[in-house]
């Protein structure tokens, strides 16, 4: 096998970016993806431009071994890494299925820690050095671009994990890659492990250096930017931080760091950050692993901002705060996420984004509304907004408003309504049964207003999601005699007020379609004075 080694850097500066998503990353508790999902993801960081692609680890199953060697045969520009034991059946499988890539890699590894060595290896340091001779040779004899790995090289002594790299450059290896596997390194000393080795290693500069580094301390990234400053060039990571435990370095974090702080970070990276998103929201779902709300770049609330200083600064100038824009990483537009925190310069400019231009007394009056409406509902979505100002605008002229509503509901019957109307202004109150707390509260308004239309239809549904949501009711009311209909909507957090709401304003439009009626000489179809008596 004789392909040219792709994955080479244009310049001293480039950082390679090595995305281990299909193999570490599938190794997270869980996160197993079929075999489509796999070229699904594959393809897309190609595209992307990520420069290194592990496949997967073709002696772990026959289904690894062939998403491995479709995604080698499938692969336009990355190069395609399948990873092996420093076991020669491991070797021989893993060169099987990248043999079919442009750009095909081995990648093979050993632990050098005295603890693995020791406790799992069972082997000394010597023996593991003779290892590392004969698998890395093994590998190169199959493939011309061989990438070696000290598991757990943070834990090894400098001196030692000196020697293993030696031995593995000596024998082929192109690509030196020493991981914190455990993620037990910061920063200072991980930068320096680098930079002793590289000095250390008579032939360092054969090889380019890498980083794998894991996050159980939350230092993934971090770690992965100072060893590129210890010299590293190719970071080792995966969409969305995936990988055992608490997972590795997030590539989404690596380039955007990269980029956003060129200034200190003098380096740059062949990734296309636009699709960033998209990759995280592909392989979010392809391994059924949900993206942490607050999760850096690809987060949910990543340019989202609900506090009404951030959102007033936001609205005079993005820069105030935001580091980066969210087109550059393909997420859409910021987003004023309106709360019980949004000022009113972000909901007049929320309420001209829906289209909605209302008069000084209108908008103070949907402002209000808002506020109440945010101190009981954890999101307000747009949906929300607008339910909110068109009913404001619909109940506006309404002779027949609702003020308050209780209800009984539970198990044991009959359910029971208490209800307070304003009809023209007076307050009347009432109590009421009926089958089921719907049935009780419609019943109320009847024994306030009694009326012969017929409820013709009734509809709940959520207008956003969760348990918190807004239900919107719709209710149709028919009069039987005339045979015509009013439809009136409302929308509450609490579907009872907004199925009585609705109700309300289907009567209200029949009222005023009959006030009308009788000016064109119609029949009633209800008569709210008349119900009043003398
Ligand atoms: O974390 C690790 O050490 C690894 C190696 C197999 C590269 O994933
Ligand atoms: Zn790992």
């Amino acid at each position: 096998m004789n392909a040219p080694a792709n994955g080479s850097a244009k310049d001293k500066d480039q950082v390679l970016i090595f995305d281990t998503t299909l193999r570490d990353g599938e190794q997270s508790p869980g996160a197993t993806m079929t075999f489509e999902e796999k070229l699904e993801v594959a393809e897309l960081l190609d595209d992307m431009g990520v420069d290194i692609i592990e496949a997967g680890f073709p002696i772990a199953s026959q289904g690894d071994f062939e998403a491995v060697s479709e995604i080698a045969k499938r692969a336009k520009k990355a190069t395609i890494a399948g990873l092996a034991r420093a076991i020669s059946g491991d070797i021989a499988r893993c060169g099987e299925a990248v043999k079919h890539a442009r750009f095909p890699r081995i990648h093979t590894f050993v632990s050098t820690s005295p603890i693995h060595l020791e406790h799992q290896m069972r082997k000394s340091e010597e023996e593991v050095l003779e290892i590392i001779a004969a698998t890395v040779a093994q590998a190169r004899n199959l493939c011309d671009n061989v990438e070696w790995s000290a598991m757990d090289a943070t834990r090894t002594s400098i001196e030692y994990l000196s020697r293993c790299v030696d031995a593995a450059i000596k024998a082929g290896a192109s690509t030196i890659n020493l991981p914190d596997t455990v993620g037990y390194s910061v920063p200072d000393e991980i930068r320096e492990m680098f930079r002793q080795v590289r000095e250390n290693v008579v032939n360092a500069d054969k090889a380019v250096f890498s980083a794998h580094c894991h996050n159980d301390l939350g230092l993934a990234v971090a770690n992965s930017l100072a060893a590129a400053d210890g010299g590293v060039r190719q970071i080792e990571c995966t969409i969305n931080g995936l990988g055992e435990r608490a997972g590795n370095a997030a590539l989404e974090e690596i380039v955007m760091a990269i980029k956003t702080r060129s200034d200190v970070l003098a380096y740059h990276t062949g990734v296309d950050a636009a699709k960033l998103t998209r990759a995280s929201k592909l392989v979010s779902a392809v391994s059924s692993f949900p993206v942490q709300y607050n999760k850096a770049i690809v987060g949910r609330n990543a340019f989202a901002h609900e506090s009404g200083i951030h959102q007033d600064g936001m609205l005079k100038n993005n820069r105030t705060f935001e580091i980066m824009t969210p087109d550059s990483v393909g997420a859409g537009k910021t987003s004023l996420v309106m709360g019980k925190h949004s000022g009113r310069h972000a909901f007049m400019t929320k309420l001209e984004e829906l289209g909605y231009k209302l008069a000084d007394n209108a908008f103070q009056d949907a402002f209000e509304r808002f506020k109440n409406l945010a101190d009981r509902k954890k999101h307000v979505y747009d949906e929300d907004i607008e339910a909110l100002v068109d009913e404001n605008i619909a109940t506006a002229e309404d002779r027949v408003k609702m003020v308050s509503l209780t209800v009984i509901a539970g198990t044991v019957g009959p359910q029971a309504a208490t209800l307070t109307l304003s009809v023209d202004g007076v307050h009347e109150t009432v109590q009421a049964t009926g089958n089921g707390p719907v049935d009780a509260t419609f019943n109320a308004i009847h024994a306030i207003i009694p009326h012969e239309a017929k409820l013709a239809l009734y509809q709940v549904h959520a207008v956003t999601e969760g348990t918190d949501a807004q239900a919107e009711v719709s209710v149709r009311l028919k009069d039987p005699e005339s045979g015509s209909s009013a439809t009136g909507r409302a929308a509450d957090p609490d579907t009872l007020a907004a199925s009585a709401k609705a109700y309300l304003s289907a009567l209200n439009k029949l009222q005023v379609r009959r006030e009308r009626g009788q000016q064109l000489g119609m029949t009633d179809e209800l008569d709210l004075a008349a119900r009043r008596g003398p």
